[in-house]
């Protein structure tokens, strides 16, 4: 058994045991990537500050995020085909994720649906929402999570059009995996997630197959989902769907100040700082250095989360301490995930928390709530001098 110290032992195995086509679907940004490599690459710029003969006992990482107690400001963030990753993987990265005592959001586009997860947990998850054009089908998976007693809502804002992942296209993604020349020569060496799959009987998107009119084959299916995202959301939709949700409302793909301030006047309860994790507006800022700037337009009226390039548990404090209440990971868990399963998920919250913890100790502080600026060592333009127009 390896010995696991860090998420880049998990992604090394991950990128063993993983076919190419899922592992590069996941490990991808759009066009040159330049805002996936930033994401992850901007928080080394941010330092720390060592201080010493501070008390150090009796510590915590626990915090709460729109209202609910978590184990660590961290969630696992909504991952499309995460059950291509590994056999039932949505399941296995909730039951994870509930063990550990943080949020997991659903996916919309998943491969175990809403109600599996739902049968297959026992507290209550968060679900994602892309807003499609079918608006019955918005509506009835809008109920579903209802009634699958979801926490939360997240709606996914930067996504009405699909950035485009060089390696996706050359590569055929589909869910199952189209049987070519080539994807079985990769199979041929990834037999042990093979062989799992063959063990299941969740490989096709759960909440879309069967909820759906004329969609069964795979081909129908990734057309009718390309065609589907709604070209037409404005802030208007994004009110209507808010007043559907009676629970914590959470808008994510916010990168702008404006913006910002458009889901805090729609009624938002949090918004999530983030660029879909370098898979959409190529050439956009990253997360981390987009956040100073919407902290400071509506940080005291609106819960700030971020996601974005998160790999360790010292860039969970720097989010945090710059003012985030909380953080997703996205490729951290999903490295976890396909690594290992269950296991794997649970190790990659286990380095992540280990790491806050150490981290906030040499940090000289306890607790979460006692992370501030004051912690960090920002380089003065962080942000950058940047002028629009
Ligand atoms: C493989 C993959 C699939 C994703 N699918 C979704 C999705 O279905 N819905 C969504 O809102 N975001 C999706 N995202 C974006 C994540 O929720 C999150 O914003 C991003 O992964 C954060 O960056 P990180 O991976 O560097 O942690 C996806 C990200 C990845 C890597």
């Amino acid at each position: 058994m390896p010995v696991i110290t860090n998420i880049d032992d998990l992604k090394r195995i991950y990128a063993r045991r993983v076919p190419r086509m899922f592992h590069d679907y996941c490990e991808s940004g759009s066009w040159t990537e330049q805002t996936f490599r930033e994401n992850v690459s901007d928080f080394d710029l941010i330092r720390l500050r060592q201080r010493v003969a501070v008390d150090m006992a009796d510590r915590s990482t626990a915090s709460s995020m729109v209202g609910e107690d978590v184990a660590m400001p961290v969630a696992l963030a909504p991952v499309g085909m995460t059950g291509m990753q590994a056999a039932d993987g949505e399941i296995k990265a909730a039951r994870a994720a509930e063990r550990f005592g943080v949020p997991f959001t659903l996916s919309t586009m998943s491969i175990c649906s809403i109600e599996d997860v739902a049968a297959h947990t026992s507290k209550p998850f968060w679900f994602q929402l892309y807003v499609m054009q079918d608006e019955d089908y918005v509506d009835r998976l809008i109920a579903r999570a209802k009634e699958a007693k979801c926490s939360a809502l997240v709606i996914t804002l930067d996504l009405q059009i699909l950035g485009q992942r060089h390696k996706d296209l050359k590569n055929g993604l589909s869910a199952p995996p189209k049987l070519t020349l080539s994807t079985m020569a990769d199979l041929a060496t990834k037999w042990s997630w093979g062989l799992e799959m063959l063990g299941t009987k969740r490989r096709q998107f759960g909440n879309i197959v069967g909820h759906v009119k004329g969609v069964s084959d795979p081909a129908s299916l990734m057309s009718w989902i390309n065609e589907q995202f709604d070209l037409t959301l404005d802030w208007d939709k994004v009110k209507k769907l808010r007043d559907k949700w009676d629970g914590p409302v959470i808008l994510k793909g916010i990168l702008d100040a404006e913006d910002a301030k458009a889901a805090l006047a729609v009624g938002a309860d949090a918004i999530v700082v983030s660029n879909h994790g370098g898979r959409q507006l190529d050439g956009a800022l990253s997360s981390i250095r987009a956040l100073p700037s919407i902290l400071d337009a509506v940080g005291d009226r609106i819960e700030v989360h971020l996601d974005g390039g998160i790999r360790s548990g010292q860039d969970v404090l720097k989010a945090v301490a710059l003012g985030a209440k909380g953080t997703y990971i996205g490729r951290a868990f999903v490295y976890g995930l396909g690594a290992m399963g269950q296991k794997g998920v649970s190790t990659a919250l286990d380095v992540i928390r280990k790491e806050l913890d150490t981290t906030m100790a040499l940090c000289g502080r306890r607790r979460v709530d006692e992370l501030d600026r004051d912690i960090l060592l920002v380089p003065r333009d962080f942000e950058g001098t940047w002028q629009t127009g």
